[in-house]
């Protein structure tokens, strides 16, 4: 595979469950070597790089993001053997692969842990954040709302609380200790020797703790991650840190650093709004956190994303979005969840083509490399009947087959059943039905994702809004200055026009990449004038 510095500012990721994807051995749980088994399908999407949930040795009570050793695999997912046969087979097909980096906790049940609740002179105590009270670091919000009390709980073994950002069984890890520092810094390094392309980094905001602040986004916090992107750029160039910082613009901008911290970011804040602006059919949404939002170096580039594994989380914004998008999205009260909404893309999106193409049109043309959920590619439906965030991480639909063509096990064995309600079972909704049909969302969202690679420009080029009196429109151009791509979109439920003023291309007449067909020219003075029907929207070529 060449080193090619900044591959990922046109990437196009895809986020994968191992447990999900595909059970070789029958066992009811998916694996590496079944992973490895459909890398052809993720190759037929056009996907470049693999984002892997966490595989790590795990009690999996947060599924996985309870790691209790770095340096191992869940021997449900088989062995490092399969693992590193899979990356290299993905290696082979020009497809890299990022993993899931945990570092602010571990597992309850990790030995550093265990060692250090059980010896108070022992090293190890000083990986973790103890206390004789729990009323340190009291301005700190807590995350899981649902579940947890407080952010300390008492350790009985080790007659003192500790504190945790997440589940009370996730003890957060020290970053004061040096020794805890090097030892993360050896975890990744592990990591990378083997070929890992880069990590997510799970909720890297709260590695430090400071008495009278909100314990989040501290100086702290990225001075250490210089020091991970150093070690990156000394011993391992090409490889690149994605930070998982659910904050506002002006608080994830220094992750990017001089474009010496991470190398990409996850936009939360434009996720929950382009749900909104449809709902609202206008574009205020859109343009006003875009408009806040910072420049970036050149060699950082956004991560954008409509769901993944979590809820759509509502933290990036006001209270007041907050309840219309819980009115909107969340109708029955089972769907929230946190500061959330635990559904999957189609569902959300009454499972109509022209809206769930719409928002694939915008987060594929916006600034950004996106980010697709596994499953979403095929419109894969939700069980609410599933606890915390199950609902939208049950097994592939691959076939109409037994047990969706997922496992080869008794289906009371899966780890959780397949989907089978009549809109998005596994019996119509399926990969082998899509692959037949040229009309399959599948089959479009292949299409989409070509065409955005044919288009450097949608990942380096700027962007700039139009005016345009129709406040259902959205119209954006993404341009290097050589090349431009002008993206229009309704909002709307119902037929629109949108009159722009395109002086400076008057004249030409403009290509539609998606339905690959000339419009009417521009006329002389500027004016251009489109009519589009419900949800539809246009790529330009300019
Ligand atoms: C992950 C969640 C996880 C949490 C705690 C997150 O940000 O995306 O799935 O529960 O970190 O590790």
């Amino acid at each position: 595979m060449t080193v090619e510095q900044d591959w990922y500012k046109t990437g196009v990721f895809y986020e994968a469950s191992v447990k999900a994807f595909n059970d070789s051995n029958g066992d009811g749980i998916g694996d590496f070597e079944g992973l490895r088994q459909k890398l052809d399908y993720i190759q037929e999407l056009g996907i470049t790089c693999i984002w892997l949930l966490p595989f790590y040795a795990s009690p999996l009570r947060d599924d996985g993001y309870d790691i209790a050793d770095y340096k191992s695999v869940h021997p449900q997912y088989d062995t490092l053997e399969d693992f590193k046969r899979l990356l290299a087979e993905a290696h082979q097909r020009n497809i890299r692969v990022l993993t899931d980096m945990v570092i602010n906790h571990t597992s309850d049940q990790h030995a550093w842990f265990q060692e250090a609740r059980r010896d108070p002179t022992s090293p190890k105590r000083d990986y973790y954040v103890w206390s004789d009270t729990d009323q340190k670091y009291s301005e700190a919000r807590i995350i899981f709302t649902d579940s947890e009390a407080s952010n300390w709980t008492w350790d009985e073994e080790a007659k003192a609380y500790y504190w945790h950002r997440f589940f009370y069984h996730q003890p957060d890890l020290n970053f004061e200790s040096q020794a805890l520092q090097e030892e993360m810094l050896e975890a990744m390094r592990f990591w990378l020797d083997m070929g890992m392309d880069g990590f997510r980094l799970d909720a890297v905001p709260y590695l430090f703790e400071q008495e009278g602040t909100n314990c989040e986004n501290l100086p702290q916090t990225h001075d250490y991650l210089k020091k991970v992107r150093q070690m990156m750029d000394t011993e391992y160039p090409g490889r690149i840190l994605l930070a998982e910082a659910n904050q506002w613009p002006e608080d994830v901008r220094p992750y990017f650093g001089d474009g010496d911290e991470c190398h990409m970011a996850f936009n939360f804040p434009i996720m929950p709004r382009l749900f909104m602006a449809l709902r609202r059919e206008e574009r205020r949404p859109i343009t006003e956190i875009m408009s806040q939002l910072p420049e970036i170096p050149v060699n950082c580039q956004w991560a954008t994303f409509l769901r993944n594994h979590d809820e759509l989380t509502l933290e990036m914004v006001t209270d007041e979005e907050r309840v219309y998008m819980y009115l909107e999205y969340a109708k029955d009260p089972r769907q929230k969840i946190n500061v959330g909404i635990r559904r999957r893309l189609a569902p959300l999106l009454e499972n109509d083509r022209r809206q769930i193409e719409l928002l694939n049109g915008l987060l594929f043309s916006l600034p950004g490399s996106p980010f697709i959920y596994y499953g979403d590619e095929i419109g894969m439906g939700d069980n609410i009947a599933l606890p915390d965030r199950d609902g939208v991480r049950t097994p592939m639909q691959w076939s109409a087959e037994a047990n969706g063509g997922f496992s080869q096990a008794a289906p009371s064995d899966l780890y959780h059943p397949l989907i089978s309600d009549p809109v998005y079972g596994y019996q119509t909704l399926n990969v082998a039905s899509q692959f037949q049909s040229e009309g399959s969302l599948f089959t479009w969202m292949k299409r989409l994702i070509a065409l955005r690679k044919q288009l450097p420009i949608l990942g380096h080029g700027s962007l700039s809004f139009l005016d345009c009196p129709n406040p259902k429109i959205l119209a954006y151009l993404r341009s290097d200055g050589a090349e431009n791509l002008l993206v229009v979109a309704n909002l709307a439920s119902s037929d629109q026009e949108a009159e722009l003023d395109l002086s400076v291309y008057a004249g030409a007449a403009p290509l539609d990449l998606l339905a690959n067909a000339r419009l009417p020219q521009i006329e002389n003075n500027g004016n251009y004038h489109l009519k589009l029907s419900p949800y539809g929207f246009h790529w330009l070529k300019l």
